[in-house]
């Protein structure tokens, strides 16, 4: 199986946006990483970022045609993109998972970040964790797809 690893706005600046928030590793790093879990897991991971929201939106729906799993960083989009929410909408129609992770726990953070319009329409949401939620949320797609990361 192959998964979509999709980061929003500004985290193509991981490692040196707000170490203290979300670490010192890069999105180089991450890539790297999903990569080593997923093949852990059976799965291939393709990770992808971008600033730009119709670009996401349509991966979203690539996603959705393709049957391609998705673990998702929504970034700043979270708080406030209907559209993304509804192209993942979409993925969640054609019956894949679509996991929704922050690095950071936005609970614990501005009020402005205390809503996420894309957890409604996730199959669930990792926070918190650092880079390992995307860890957390590959072995969810595993096990959500039958594979070996049960
Ligand atoms: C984030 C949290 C969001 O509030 C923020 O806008 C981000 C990153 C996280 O990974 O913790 O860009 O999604």
């Amino acid at each position: 199986t192959t998964v979509l690893v999709v980061n929003g706005p500004n985290l193509g600046r991981l490692g040196v946006r707000q170490p203290d928030v979300y670490g010192r590793q890069d999105l180089g790093t991450l890539r790297e990483l999903c990569h080593q879990w997923g093949a852990e897991l059976g799965l291939e991971t393709v990770v992808r970022q971008s600033d730009d929201e119709a670009e996401m939106i349509h991966w979203m729906h690539e996603a959705a045609d393709n049957g391609t799993p998705v673990v998702m960083n929504p970034a700043a989009f979270t708080h406030y993109s209907y559209a993304l929410a509804d192209a993942a909408h979409m993925v969640r129609d054609a019956g894949l998972p679509l996991m929704e992770v922050h690095i950071s726990n936005p609970a614990a953070r501005d009020e402005f970040r205390k809503r996420s319009v894309i957890s409604p329409v996730a199959t669930g949401t990792i926070t918190g964790m650092g880079l390992f939620g995307y860890r957390l949320a590959l072995e969810a797609v595993a096990h959500l797809v039958g594979g070996t990361g049960d």
